[in-house]
């Protein structure tokens, strides 16, 4: 009784799925404050070679078993698996990286709905509704509920009408409103004085701290998390691609385009720091940069304020560009375990998006009611610890699970002299040694940092 699979209906609605789930707030929030935080242009220069030679690879992992197994994380794991033991080893790592989805959508509602707060502001500021104006910009377990909510709402809606009508619908709206609006922003905001500065800051590598490894530790984490890496969105996608396409093609371009936003979002947010600075607004504490929170809603808003009427106008675009990449990005989180219940436990999609979307809301309940350090806890367990680690068994089952002839076979299919590209010559052996490795190391390392 199982329905029919989704599939995107054109390569254009993969993309702008695939890039709208890797294009979020990691994009527009962390690429810009870790690249203030870690010693500006040399953090581009080291998030961008480690997004084409480590996360670019496993995105290839997910995306070659995703679509030759058709099927979510948990089923195709299992399917590829040889023996008993691989296929226990798969089916858990499936369900963990289910879990880690949702939790990390418990987390990302969260900020995502203080943005669609602080795009309400600048309407009630206008209204000349002064109270509801304070009430959206101040922090308060009431505002990040019913935020909160409002945004798991609409995740559930776009995910209860499914890959075609829903992702692949919103992706393609969305996504070229958010390219036009960072257009527009950085274009303004390099306009004004004292974004030269910002501008020299993020351009120029200080390469001495290339080497540093909470830097490097930073940029892998950077990079896993902004090409929505280990977690089974990518494989989920994949798995809805049509064969004719070509896939090491398709990784390439949605990795450009992840990364390609995330470099325009520091021309946008690095510059503005300054601009503020120049406006007289306060943008280093304790002698660094403000990073973090502060950046995004104290730095900029009040950036805005020194702007007067046409202020109030690019804080509203600003937020409305973070609520457009939060939700794209949180539709591919919602679709892991939704698609998992969907074909493993034969539930209609509606009902197994809104019962999944209601318990990952309860869980951000506790979250914002558990303050800070319950905050800090699920962030760290599902980015910091559960990603590179579910990154490694995808390119182990990749490289070394799944039979060389069929990952071949898989690749050959929308692109028939496969083996001939320098692609296939590398990436095999890159997935299987230099991948897990790695991961691996950068991992310890950042347990020791
Ligand atoms: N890539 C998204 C971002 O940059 C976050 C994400 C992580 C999405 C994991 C899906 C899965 O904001």
């Amino acid at each position: 009784m199982a329905a029919a699979r989704g599939q995107f209906s054109s390569r254009f609605g993969f993309i702008m799925a695939a890039a709208g789930s890797a294009v979020g707030l990691g994009n527009v929030w962390g690429f810009p404050t870790n690249t203030a935080e870690n010693g500006g242009g040399a953090f581009v220069l080291l998030y961008f070679v480690l997004a084409f030679v480590l996360a670019y690879p496993a995105l290839m992992a997910e995306l070659v078993i995703g679509r030759h197994t058709r099927s979510n994380m948990v089923g195709a794991l299992s399917e590829i698996a040889g023996s008993n033991r691989a296929r226990t080893v798969g089916k858990f790592t499936g369900l963990y990286a289910v879990l880690i989805a949702s939790l990390i959508l418990s987390f990302y509602s969260i900020v995502a709905g203080w943005m669609i707060a602080h795009l309400a502001e600048p309407v009630a500021t206008a209204l000349g509704c002064d109270g509801a104006a304070r009430w959206l910009v101040e922090s308060s377990a009431s505002r990040s509920l019913f935020f909160t909510l409002l945004f798991a709402l609409a995740t559930i809606w776009v995910i209860s009408r499914g890959v075609e009508k829903g992702i692949e619908k919103w992706s393609s709206r969305l996504m070229p409103s958010l390219l036009l609006l960072l257009g527009a922003l950085i274009v303004y905001v390099l306009l004004q004085d004292g974004a030269a500065d910002g501008l020299a800051l993020y351009l120029n590598p200080d390469f001495s701290q290339i080497t540093n490894p909470t830097i490097m530790v930073e940029a892998m984490g950077q990079a896993f998390f902004s090409l929505s890496l280990g977690v089974g969105t990518m494989l989920i996608y994949g798995s809805y691609i049509s064969k004719q396409e070509n896939l090491p093609q398709l990784g390439a371009i949605v990795t450009v385009v992840d990364t390609g936003i995330a470099f325009m979002a520091g021309l946008l947010i690095i510059p503005a720091m300054f601009v503020a600075q120049n406006n007289g607004v306060e943008i280093f504490s304790n002698g660094d940069l403000v990073a973090g929170p502060g950046l995004i809603f104290q730095t900029l808003p009040a950036l805005f304020d020194t702007m007067g009427g046409t202020g109030q106008f690019i804080g509203f675009a600003f937020f409305a560009l973070m609520t457009i990449a939060a939700l794209t990005s949180s539709i591919s989180m919602l679709e892991v375990p939704v698609a998992y219940t969907v074909e493993n436990h034969n539930q209609p999609r509606p009902k197994a998006a809104w019962l999944i979307g209601g318990a990952i809301f309860a869980i951000s309940t506790l979250i914002v009611l558990g303050g800070d350090a319950a905050f800090g806890f699920v962030v760290d367990l599902t980015t910091k610890y559960s990603q590179p680690l579910l990154g490694i068994v995808l390119c182990l089952f990749a490289g070394w699970v799944m039979h060389r002839n069929k990952v071949l076979e898989e690749i050959k299919q929308g692109m028939e002299q496969a083996e001939q590209t320098l692609f296939w010559k590398i990436w095999p052996g890159y997935v299987r040694y230099v991948c897990p490795l790695l991961i691996a190391v950068t991992f310890i390392n950042s347990l020791r940092a």
